[in-house]
């Protein structure tokens, strides 16, 4: 055998201010699948990641939630652990950017690039909210878009003709933060001076370390010719500081890759067989992995490598890319309910379900993955159910009933079982190559072969026959081995199920290694259902609770308080509006006449209103905080009589009432006081 390898392998830094969806999904299981394909393989390969914490975003989402950064950042770590585990992506450690190993690491890396001539100040020209007091980045600029004169235009494209600028050339420029006119303002910025490395990129590109596809998108950029990188970023920004820059911060994008280091470095610190230096000095023998979208491959393929050289750290071994999760053959959209948040998927199916469809489609290439979410259902019921557990659940009660549960060595089809030793070389490359779709192909062809022939003798027809059960049982016990075999070939993408099979096998964790063995005479223990089908109606809930997560959030006025933590009142006052405005509002008193429970909606009530003699319709996101809705009728409520009618799948919710209070459970109907009635106006 060829020495172990040692491997550490990342996935993408989630950003730290929103909820991990199904498109990251896609990232951090394909990477998990990989992963554990190593370990199973015996080498050693370490899965760090971390929480990409810093950043305006970040900043401005913290004061909209009237926490400090810190905090909210600590929220969305626990909330990101949680999905990641319940998804089964076993980090070695997942780690935040906001850490002092980072922050030393990003203050080393910037001084060698320093002292190497590989950093340039030059003074930048930029707009400034007077307001806010800070600079703005492009999409935190709006404006009118200076060629098809569309108003509410972000700062660098238009979303109606496509077209990109400047945010100086927009017309009647806005900050999105405050409403004020920004002004243009001069500031002293820091370049990171990527040029130096266009010969290193050149060649690194075109090594072996990218897909031939990036590889080619990479020779375009290169060949028209690489930029400075601006890596700093002025006050108020939640960063690390630059050293001996009061007041300039690195830009998140900065620091953000160095957070792979520090991710390991903060393991190392707890494992100490891991040695930091092997892993990242220039000479290391170890091998490096990244696994990132599309969106982001100048950060990985160029600015990267270049301050890892340029900093005398080694490059790595390889990036690769993916393509972009598409749901039904479109983007991921908030109002068909198809933008699913990893927390709503599971809360309605089995995580190994996405598992395998993702692993079923997901190839060497970067093209767009597509969940059809008929084609998920079917697929993962022909497959998994109907093809590899039905082995072991046809089988099992055979040699249950028939021997106590006891195999027999023999085996009866031998050609058979040496069918799947021969393809599992090639199942292994497959995964090798990170060509998910062709193992579990071939794999699944395997699985048809065992069926055929499992159909082809009948052991349940057979039992029946006197003289025959020594027969049925050696078929059973050899299709308990090839069953055995699946389960080897499938554990990188389905750890659970594996771990349930491994059980009912009554086996030690299974590697690739014992693909060699057969079980012989080997005591199972009872079986038990391994995976139950997908219901449809489970995926119909999950897209009705997902357009549901989009309407409480519309339900009360911070939206993205409801996804926080509930620490309303320290919400910052919003921007000034005139008396127009506000008298705009037809604020009314209403009668709860009927409130009910909606069929197929988790969070909704349905409120008949009245309006002292007009009815209304609304649907509103309170259902967990009155779990019994009939307390609600008669009671009085504040209601906003003139917002625009939303068309939803229950039917027309008209107007909105008013509730209080983070989400959930704590949520309620304001009340007026006494001395209101019904359809009176109260602004
Ligand atoms: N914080 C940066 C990455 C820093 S890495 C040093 C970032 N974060 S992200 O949260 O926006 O994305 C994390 C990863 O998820 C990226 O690799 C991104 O390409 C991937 N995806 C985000 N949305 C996706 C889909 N809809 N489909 C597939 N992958 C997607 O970028
Ligand atoms: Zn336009």
């Amino acid at each position: 055998m060829s020495e172990a390898r040692k491997i550490l392998v990342t996935s993408a830094l989630p950003y730290a201010n929103g909820s991990i969806h199904l498109g990251h999904m896609l990232e951090y299981i394909q990477t998990d699948m990989w992963v554990r394909f190593q370990k199973m393989r015996g080498n050693q390969c370490i899965y760090v990641c971390a929480d990409d914490a810093h950043g305006s975003a970040i900043m401005l989402r913290a004061e909209q939630e009237g926490i400090s950064p810190e905090q909210l950042i600590e929220n969305v770590h626990a909330e990101h652990s949680a999905d990641f585990a319940n998804f089964l992506v076993e980090f070695d450690n997942f780690y935040t950017t906001h850490s002092e190993e980072n922050r030393e690491l990003s203050e080393e890396i910037y001084k060698r690039l320093k002292n190497a001539g590989h950093i340039a100040t030059r003074s930048v020209t930029q707009y400034f909210d007077p307001e806010k007091g800070m600079f703005l980045a492009d999409r935190f600029i709006k404006g009118t878009c200076p060629k098809c004169a569309t108003a509410d235009q972000y700062g660098d494209n238009c979303e109606k003709c496509g077209a990109t600028y400047h945010p100086t050339e927009l017309k009647d420029p806005r900050s999105a933060i405050s409403g004020a006119t920004p002004i243009l303002k001069d500031s002293e910025h820091y370049f990171f001076k990527l040029p130096n490395f266009q010969n290193m990129l050149q060649e690194w590109t075109r090594s072996g370390t990218l897909q031939d596809s990036v590889a080619n998108k990479l020779a375009e950029w290169l060949d028209s010719g690489l930029h400075e990188w601006d890596i700093s970023r002025d006050a108020p920004y939640f960063g690390f500081e630059i050293p001996d820059a009061p007041g300039k911060y690195f830009y998140v994008w900065l620091d953000a890759p160095i957070g792979y280091m520090a991710s390991f470095k903060n393991l190392c610190a707890r494992r100490p067989e891991l040695d930091f230096d092997e892993f990242w000095s220039k000479d290391s023998n170890t091998e490096l992995y990244h696994f990132i979208g599309k969106d982001i491959i100048n950060f990985h393929a160029l600015f990267w490598p270049a301050m890892l050289d340029g900093a005398g750290f080694r490059k790595p071994s390889f990036v690769n890319v993916h393509g972009y999760l598409t749901v039904n053959g479109a983007k991921m959209s908030k109002s068909r309910g198809t933008f699913i948040k990893a927390s709503t998927y599971l809360d309605h199916l089995n995580p190994e379900y996405l598992r395998y469809y993702y692993a079923s489609k997901l190839g060497r290439g970067v093209e767009d993955l597509d969940l059809n979410l008929d084609d998920f259902i079917q697929k993962v019921n022909s497959d998994l159910v109907g093809k590899v557990v039905n082995i072991a659940s046809r089988c099992a009660g055979f040699i249950q009933k028939g021997n106590d549960g006891m195999l027999v060595a023999d085996m009866p089809n031998p050609e058979l079982w040496e069918r799947f030793q021969a393809a599992s070389p090639s199942i292994a490359k497959a995964y090798e190559a990170r060509d998910f779709a062709r193992a579990m192909r071939e794999t699944m062809a395997l699985a048809d072969a065992a069926n055929a022939w499992i159909a082809d003798k009948a052991p349940w027809s057979m039992n029946k026959v006197e003289g025959q059960q020594a027969q049925v049982q050696a078929i059973c016990s050899q299709a308990i081995n090839l069953f055995k075999q699946l389960v080897i070939l499938l554990k990188p993408v389905l750890p659970k199920l594996t771990a349930d099979a491994e059980q009912f096998l009554n086996v030690p964790p299974l590697s690739w290694d014992d693909l060699g063995t057969t079980l012989g005479a080997h005591q199972l223990n009872p079986f038990s259902a391994l995976l139950t089908r997908v219901e449809p109606k489970h995926v119909t809930a999950m897209i009705e609770s997902s357009k549901e997560d989009l309407l409480e959030m519309e339900n009360i006025s911070n939206p993205d308080a409801v996804a926080g933590n509930g620490e309303l009142e320290k919400e910052p006052i919003a921007k000034e509006i005139d008396f127009n405005a506000f008298a705009a509002v037809d604020l009314r008193i209403a009668l709860i006449e009927k409130a009910s429970f909606v069929e197929g909606a988790d969070k909704l009530l349905q409120l008949t209103l009245d309006l002292g003699g007009e009815k209304r319709n609304v649907f509103s996101g309170i259902k967990s905080a009155y779990p019994d809705p009939a307390v609600l009728e008669g009671r009085l409520t504040l209601y906003v009589a003139n917002l625009a009618a939303r068309k939803m799948k229950f039917g027309v919710s008209e107007g909105m009432v008013l509730a209080a209070g983070p989400g959930g459970k704590e949520i309620h109907l304001l009340s007026p006081d006494a001395g209101a009635r019904p359809g009176q106006r109260v602004m």
